[in-house]
């Protein structure tokens, strides 16, 4: 299978903060956003394996500075990272104030795609083209960030045997 580019996936996605979306503050909600990052994920990991794919896991997500209704939520993800059948993927979060222009920065997360096939089994995806030496950090970080998930991962599934 070609190898692609992280270019061919990255994905931009701005959304005005509504009363929907928000609390009785009117700020944000975190599930909200949650929503939106996995959205973000979702078209990436779709443009980068052209394959069916589901959510596998999102890392610990810190939400540093509160969004507000009107606020314009601006959202990039980019793939940094794949083995076989998964795809790490990377979303940053900032917002805008729409009156003043005025930028916070709001979170990073990391999340895993899994492609799977018609049976619902992990599926190949194309290796990623590591043209920059950025390119080659992002992949080592997310190499190592996956080692730890596949240790969670472990302890996630024991509690599945646990579980009847
Ligand atoms: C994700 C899923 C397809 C994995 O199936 P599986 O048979 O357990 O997969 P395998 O054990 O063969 O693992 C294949 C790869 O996926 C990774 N993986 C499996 N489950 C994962 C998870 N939940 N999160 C992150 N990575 C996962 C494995 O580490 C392995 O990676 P590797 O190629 O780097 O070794 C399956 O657990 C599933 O369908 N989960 C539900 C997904 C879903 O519905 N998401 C929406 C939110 S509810």
């Amino acid at each position: 299978m070609e190898k692609k580019s992280w270019k061919e996936s990255y994905t931009e996605l701005q959304r005005l903060v509504l009363p929907p979306d928000t609390n009785i503050f009117n700020d944000l909600y975190g599930g909200r956003l949650v929503e939106w990052i996995d959205n973000v994920a979702a078209i990436v990991a779709a443009k980068h394996s052209r394959r069916r794919t589901v959510t596998g896991s999102i890392d610990s997500l810190f939400f540093l500075s509160p969004i507000h209704m009107g606020d314009i939520v601006h959202l990039t993800g980019r793939i940094n990272y794949v083995t076989r059948s998964t795809m790490e993927i990377e979303v940053d979060v900032y917002s805008e104030e729409g009156l003043t222009g005025e930028k916070s920065f709001t979170t990073t997360c990391f999340l895993t795609y899994v492609a799977i096939n018609q049976d619902s089994k992990p599926t190949e995806v194309p290796g990623l083209v590591l043209e920059t030496d950025d390119d080659i950090q992002r992949f080592k970080q997310g190499e190592a960030r996956s080692l730890v998930r596949h240790q969670n991962l472990l302890e996630a599934k024991k509690k599945l045997e646990n579980f009847k």
